[in-house]
Formats: structure tokens, sequence, C-alpha cells
């Protein structure tokens, strides 16, 4: 199939309305990273998605939705809490796990009984909603097991000629995917993948909020993952990647030591490169910037041909412990302390 790739005009966005309204996959921006969107209602439409995606089919959809009346929809039962945090964090890169209602096939929820909602803050993705009148499920738009993407550029390298068409809106603001969390009891939320809705952004409207174990540890044998994506591996371009915690200073003398290995490379800090005797790329001065370009930096070394990548550690803090989440999870949790 040919991809098409469109433009955020009146037109373009009309045309990718009316191929998510005739059951089609079209590649969106949203202000986290770009999604593959299909009408979360079409069974056939939403199997596409996993297809183009190579996913497991047990792996959940995120709907999006773009009014609050569609909750209702999507929800069986939308609890004062979450009404709470829907109304302090929406439009915005928040995920909230409800009880599915049964408008919603059990292909998009990946059989479970629940489903994540969020309402995307990026305009072009609530045009699209309204436009196509549908309530949109959208993974990030990558090739399973594969850094997401955060431009138009790096959907259509990942998705070309099995979706219908890519819609360009930029560079995504944030850079990282939500934050996904569920509820449990009245005043407690429990945090799955975190985001750049931060628990300590929570806090002030949630008096419990815990960070699941799995955000920052491999899930043990045997034990079953409270979101099904933590099981599975994730974010990692084709370059072996090693997550090194330390001081520029133990971290600049420990890579001289790798120096001698092919393809060695790091990734740091902008204004340690200098000190750095391989090869390397930057990704920002905070954790916000971190956010915004690491997935695009892990797949810039493909497109430079690197065999091993390693990561100066990110502050594991606020918006960081998010790039630090999804940065062990790309290292396959093999991290060094130097
Ligand atoms: O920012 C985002 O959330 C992006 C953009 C496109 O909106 N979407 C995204 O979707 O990251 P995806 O499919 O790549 O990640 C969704 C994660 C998966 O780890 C999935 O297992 C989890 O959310 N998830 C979805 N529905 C769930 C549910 N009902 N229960 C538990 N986990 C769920
Ligand atoms: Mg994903």
């Amino acid at each position: 199939m040919e991809t098409k790739i469109l433009q955020d005009c009146a037109t373009d966005l009309l045309e990718a309305a009316t191929l998510l309204r005739n059951g089609n996959v079209v590649g969106i921006p949203t202000e986290t990273v770009y999604g593959l969107a299909a009408d979360a209602t079409n069974s056939d439409a939403v199997r596409q998605i996993f297809a183009a995606k190579g996913r497991p089919a047990d792996n959940p959809l995120i709907i999006h939705i773009a009014e609050i009346d569609q909750l209702y929809k999507v929800a069986s039962d939308v609890p004062p809490l979450a009404q709470k945090l829907e109304k302090q964090f929406w439009p915005g890169p928040l995920t909230i796990i409800l009880p599915k209602s049964p408008n919603i096939p059990s292909v998009t929820s990946g059989g479970l009984d629940t489903v994540g909602i969020r309402m995307p803050s990026h305009t072009v993705a609530r045009a699209l909603i309204r436009l196509s009148n549908c309530v949109l499920a959208a993974p990030s738009a990558n090739r399973s097991g594969y850094p997401s993407p955060t431009t138009a550029e790096h959907v259509y390298r990942d998705m070309c000629g099995k979706i219908a068409a890519v819609l360009d809106g930029g560079v995504c603001d944030v850079g990282i995917e939500s934050t996904v969390l569920t509820l449990e009891g009245e005043n407690d939320v429990r945090i799955l993948r975190p985001g750049a809705v931060t628990a300590e952004m929570l806090k002030k409207v949630v008096p419990n909020v815990t960070i699941d174990n799995a955000v920052l540890h491999q899930l043990e044998n045997g034990k079953t993952a409270k979101s099904p994506g933590m099981k599975y591996q994730h974010y990692s371009p084709k370059a072996k990647i090693t997550l090194v915690k330390g001081s520029l200073e133990h971290f600049t003398s420990w890579i001289s030591q790798q120096q001698n290995d092919t393809g060695v490379y790091a990734l740091v800090f902008d204004g340690e490169e200098k000190f750095i005797s391989v090869p390397c790329l930057t990704y920002g001065i905070d954790s916000k910037e971190q956010a915004q370009q690491v997935f695009a930096k892990l797949r810039e070394f493909d497109d430079i041909g690197a065999n091993h990548v390693y990561v100066h550690a990110p502050i594991a803090d606020g918006i960081g412990l998010a790039v630090y989440n999804r940065l062990i999870r790309a290292a396959g949790f093999e991290v060094i302390q130097v």
C-alpha cells in the first residue's frame, strides 16, 4: 500500500479524518510521541494497527478522546478520583486506566476488561478525533520494540507501505509517552509508566501516589505485569545500549577504556562531549530536553551504524524518572555504576 504524507492543513486533515472514519490506520502527531491511530470501536481497523506494528495481541492500546462526553462512552465507570485527575491534567500526557465499556471491542483492550484513556493536548490530534467522529485507539507509531517516533519522518520510516497515511504535525513537544496510571481506591493511584505528568504533580491532587516496582525493575519470573507493555523488550535501536551511572569524571575515565572496541559511541549531556574520548551524541542539558531528544538520538545511532552505545544516565527525578525508565528498558536493564 502507498503511505501518503499529509500536512497540517484543512484539506489534509479532512483526508486523514475520512481515512480513519473508513477503517484505515493513520500515523498522527500527539504532544508526547506519534501514534498509530484507528477507530477504537472498529475491530478490523484495530487489528491493522497490531499487524503494522508487529505488536503482541495481548498488549492493549490507549484510547484518545477530544471531549469529556467521550470518556463516558469508553469507560463503564468514572469514579470521583478519575474525574479529579481528568479536570486537573487533561488535555495532556496522562493516561487513566478505567473499566471498559462494552462499546470498546476486546481486541482494542488486548482482552482486558479495562482501557487506558487519554485526551491529548495536540491540536491536530484533537481536530482529527472531532473531524473523524471516532475515538482513536493509538499505540506509539514505531515498529514494536523500537524507539518511539517523535517526528513524521520516524513514522514514515517504520511504517512505509504498512499504513494509509502519516499526518505531519511537527516535532513532538514532550518526546516520551504519557504517564499511565491505575486507580487503587478513593485516594490512591499507582504509576505504571512514568511520563511528563510526574509523581510530584500527581501528589498535589491525590493523597497517595505509588510508583510501581516495574518502573525501575525488571519483572520477576512468574509475576504478572500490571501493564502488559511492561513485560516486552522496548525502545531498543539495533545498537546495544548500556546505561552508565556516575559523575562525569568517572564516566569519562571509564569510557576511555572502551574506546578500542569498534562502533563504540556515547550519549551524554550537552557540554560533556568535549571530555569524551569516543564519538558521541548529546541529549540536552536537563530532564525536559532529555525527554524531548532521547528517542530521536537512539534512532540516530542506527543511522550512524553504532554497535554499542554507552549512555550517561539521566537524573531519575521528575520527568527524568521517565527518561531513565525508557533508557533502562532500551538497555535491557543493563546498568553499570562507575
Ligand atoms: O503518549 C502515549 O501514551 C502514546 C501516544 C500515541 O498517545 N501512546 C502510547 O501507547 O505510548 P503504547 O501502546 O505504545 O503504550 C501504552 C502502554 C502499554 O505499555 C500498555 O501495556 C499500557 O499502556 N496499557 C494500555 N492499556 C492498558 C490497560 N488497560 N491496563 C494496563 N496497561 C495498559
Ligand atoms: Mg509504545
